[in-house]
């Protein structure tokens, strides 16, 4: 090479490394203005200026380069905003070296500093010799790094020390014992003000391995448990570990937990959300969705003060903070985007020293509550008593008397009140004795409005009378009409046409719920020959009339015996309902795994459903005319009738929400466990995804516990375990897949059924599961095959331990 060359390409090569190149970088020549961003080398994480909501706000964030959806994972000026982006700038000072964001800050009219990295202050970090020539570099793990000293490689400062409310593969939650300083997850105070919230996870501040979440700092209402060596105790189970190996290690430097991606293609976060829960998400690129993943805790309503001063927290409602009678929401507005935290107020305030009289106010009882915290004891022998200690402290809000003759008040206000439900069995539910004013209780002013109400009464019904007689004449020619069009439509399937009135009637009024799907609600009915049907109210749906019918009609045509036959529907403007057979045995996951008093299911019980739903799920993908992907195969969507016949619910929703599998997956809340590896790794889906969740299922029904135990340990467990150690927390079929794999079969059945299994049977379905399971879909049965195994026709081949799993399984 000639010199000159050689000089040529020196020359370009700088010019490259000065002017084009480090998309990445932020320098004092190159700094970051306006509404320009920042790359990462390989384009997966994006830094800049963002704007949340309508809010005219605008912070300097990390998000996903990648994700249309914006998802911000790092906020650096969270209290400070700037009110336009126009003007910021966001700099290595040529002062100090600190990385700082200049603009104008709401209510100022001159540009300050709205946030700095304030390195200076870390008493580690020697003061560069130019410090104007630090470098601030986003790194492909969203760490936005600030680079110094003689070779630009020192790390004088990093995002990661610095976490927001979102924790990323590779960042970390601790303590540096250096500086002092802790790395925890603070939740924003709304959905678009990303400015610290209530809510703190953070490391136990007293040196153990615990993390805890807080309320307004102090308050813990979920522990992790100490650090076992390989997990943490009380984290719901190593599902974790399927995606990345989390370790937490302690040094004379630091303590702090951090991860390993096992592939770094996965994108997944933990985020400590508004709701005061930390989440696991992962992106989902074949559905352009984050799917859950876990969260802690599992029960919204352990969340500590979730909904406020005299909020009422519920597990089965929605929205889950209710205020009780004689209150309102605090803040109607927060209320309605999800936050609950200022709770409830009085509509009308107690009498008690207004008219001097406290009788003035009463009380409302309310039975099968869990109690608020922080009771004040008083001692009394009565409930009577208890009462007028109550009555007589105009603070006193509430009361509760126990059987055991111990009287609580709560006197300014009282947080954490839970309603729970008989029929959990619950001993911990109490009455509690709301104070209202006599207004709220009784309705004073019932009798004045008497007259008017039944004038009021009278005119009304005269009018309605008149008006219904026309709207009946007009609904009855018009439905007349739309029948026998919607017949022309439906020939050739005995699909019934009812009109949704009559389903409103039949489901009195959608009052007995049998349960929630991805796509609606399912109500018993009884229609008017007394035929019991399962109506499902469809939610969601922006189809026309006429695809929606079409779609229907060939629903209509599926008919097996291991399938929920649909019988008819209704359908009118944006109601749309599926009226299907009612299966008097409930779902397979109640069955299997519900509550006590039940006959636990027999071997033979369970060998015939696993026979069923394997053909129930053939005769979809290859007995139709054309393949139907189930995609959310799991116990919830197996039915049982009278006779313990298994028959699949649900299938063929994803074409009648419109060839979408994106909003079919989306509608999947938690049911991650069943999910095959090509929805995370966004490769296309075949009927082999749902040959996986096949095979999860059929660990289930063999062991009788849950894959992924959402609580502490499991219900199978149940002191007749007959000796047999299993892990109580890891993900079950990594334990199993080995157990099966080194032939001990036995290990992986249900403790319940005390060892009377067939054994030929068990070792075919402990393989068929395995197999079922395997990574590529190549190496999965089709759902024909499984049948013949199942059955007895074929013989199974000892299967390997599939290999997302085989790292796992030596952990226990
Ligand atoms: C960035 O701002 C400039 C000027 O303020 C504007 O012309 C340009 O369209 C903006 N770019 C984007 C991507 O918004
Ligand atoms: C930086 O330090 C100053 C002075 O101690 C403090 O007021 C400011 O809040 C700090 N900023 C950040 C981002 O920590
Ligand atoms: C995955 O990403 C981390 C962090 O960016 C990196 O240290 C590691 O080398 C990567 N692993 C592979 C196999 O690329
Ligand atoms: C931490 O230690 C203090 C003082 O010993 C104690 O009062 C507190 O309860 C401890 N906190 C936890 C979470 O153990
Ligand atoms: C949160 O704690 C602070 C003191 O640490 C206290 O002043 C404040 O009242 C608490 N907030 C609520 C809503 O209780
Ligand atoms: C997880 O990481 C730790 C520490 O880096 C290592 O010792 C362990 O073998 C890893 N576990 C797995 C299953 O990869
Ligand atoms: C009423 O309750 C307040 C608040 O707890 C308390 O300070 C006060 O002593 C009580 N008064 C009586 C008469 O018990
Ligand atoms: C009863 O409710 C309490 C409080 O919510 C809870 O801690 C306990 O686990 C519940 N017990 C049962 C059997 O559900």
């Amino acid at each position: 090479m000639s010199l000159a060359a050689a000089v040529a390409t020196a020359l370009a090569v700088l010019a490259y490394s000065c002017t084009a190149a480090d998309p990445d970088t932020v320098s004092a020549r190159r700094p970051l203005r306006g509404n320009g961003t920042v790359v990462s080398a390989q384009g997966k994480f994006e830094l800049g200026l963002f704007s949340p909501g309508a809010s005219g706000r605008f912070y300097l964030g990390i998000w996903y380069k990648n994700v249309p959806v914006q998802t911000v994972i790092w906020v650096a000026n969270r209290a400070s905003p700037l009110s336009s982006a126009a003007s910021a700038e966001l700099r290595v000072s040529p002062d100090d070296g600190n990385l700082e964001l200049v603009g104008l800050i709401q209510n100022s009219a001159s540009p300050a500093v709205a946030w700095s990295s304030n390195m200076s202050l870390s008493p580690s970090t020697s003061p560069s010799p130019s410090p104007g020539s630090n470098i601030a570099v986003m790194r492909d793990d969203g760490n936005l790094v600030l680079l110094g000293g003689d070779d630009s490689s020192t790390v004088l400062w990093q995002s990661f020390d610095h976490p927001t409310d979102t924790l990323v593969p590779y960042a970390w939650l601790g303590e540096n014992k250096v500086t002092g300083e802790y790395q925890t997850l603070t939740s924003w105070r709304d959905a678009e003000d990303p400015a610290p919230g209530m809510f703190t996870d953070t490391v136990d501040r007293n040196g153990s391995s615990e993390f805890f979440l807080l309320w307004n700092g102090s308050r813990a209402y979920w522990r992790s448990g100490v650090w076992t060596g390989s997990v943490f105790a009380n984290l719901p189970e190593a599902v974790n570990n399927v995606l990345f190996n989390q370790t937490y290690v302690d040094t004379p430097a630091y303590r702090r937990v951090t991860s390993v991606l096992y592939d770094n293609a996965t994108i997944t976060r933990m985020v400590l959300d508004l709701t005061g829960q930390t989440k696991q998400y992962i992106w989902v690129p074949g559905s352009q969705s984050w799917q859950f993943f876990w969260a802690a805790p599992t029960v919204q309503c352990d969340v500590y003060s979730l909904c406020g001063a005299f909020g009422v927290c519920s597990r089965r409602s929605q929205p889950p903070c209710q205020c009780p009678r004689g209150f309102a929401p605090a803040a109607e507005r927060d209320w309605g985007l999800s936050d609950w935290s200022a709770g409830c107020q009085r509509s009308a305030p107690l009498l008690c020293g207004g008219n001097g009289r406290p009788t003035d106010d009463g009380f409302l009882e309310l039975p099968d509550m869990k109690l608020p915290d922080d009771p004040l004891a008083v001692s009394v022998r009565t409930r009577a008593e208890c009462e007028s200690a109550c009555l007589n402290n105009c603070s006193c809000q509430a009361y509760a008397f126990s059987g055991d003759g111990s009287c609580a008040v709560w006197n300014d206000g009282f947080r954490n009140l839970e309603q729970l439900y008989a029929d959990a069995g619950n001993s911990s539910a109490a009455t509690l004795y709301l104070r209202l004013p006599e207004s709220e209780l009784h309705g004073a002013k019932r009798k004045s409005r008497r007259l008017w109400l039944v004038l009021g009464i009278i005119l009304a019904c005269l009018a309605a009378l008149g008006a219904s007689a026309l709207v009946a004449w007009v609904l009855l020619s018009r439905r007349k009409r739309r029948r026998s069009e919607m017949a022309d439509q439906l020939k050739g399937s005995s699909l019934q046409v009812y009109s949704c009135g009559d389903l409103r009637a039949a489901t009195k009024n959608f009052s007995e719920m049998l349960g929630g799907g991805g796509f609606g609600t399912v109500y018993r009915g009884v229609l008017n020959g007394g035929t019991e049907v399962a109506v499902k109210k469809l939610e969601g749906l922006r189809q026309g009339d006429k695809q929606f019918r079409t779609e229907v009609s060939t629903l209509g045509l599926i008919k097996h015996v291991n399938l929920v036959q649909l019988l008819g529907f209704c359908s009118s403007g944006d109601e749309k309902m599926l009226v299907y057979e009612y299966m008097r045995n409930g779902s397979l996951d109640a069955y299997l795994f519900g509550g006590s008093g039940r006959q636990r299911p027999s071997w033979r019980d369970r060998c015939g459903i696993m026979v069923g739903i394997a053909r129930g799920l053939a005769y979809l993908h290859e007995g139709c005319r054309e393949c139907i992907i189930h995609c959310d195969v799991k116990p919830e969507n197996i039915l049982l009738d009278g006779d313990l016949c298994p028959k699949i619910a649900d299938f063929g929703m994803a074409k009648l929400v419109g060839r979408d599998f994106s909003r079919v997956l989306t509608t999947m809340r938690g049911t991650i466990g069943y999910l095959a590896p090509e929805w995370i790794s966004g490769l296309p889906i075949s009927a082999k995804a749902d040959v996986y969740s096949f095979g999860m299922l059929l660990f289930e029904l063999i062991s009788g516990r849950r894959n992924a135990d959402a609580g502490h340990g499991s219900d199978a467990d149940e002191g007749d375990a007959g000796g047999q150690q299993r892990p109580p927390s890891t993900f079950f079929p990594v334990w199993a897949a080995s157990r099966v794999v080194a032939g001990d079969m036995a290990a992986v059945a249900d403790p319940r059924l005390r060892g009377d299994v067939v054994e030929g049977e068990l070792e075919r379905a402990c393989r068929v599961a395995c197999w079922c399971i395997q990574d590529q879909e190549a190496h999965r049965p089709a759902m024909a095959q499984v049948v013949q195994a199942l059955e007895g026709v074929v013989d199974v081949q000892m299967p390997p331990v599939p290999r997302v799993l085989q790292h796992l399984a030596t952990m226990t």
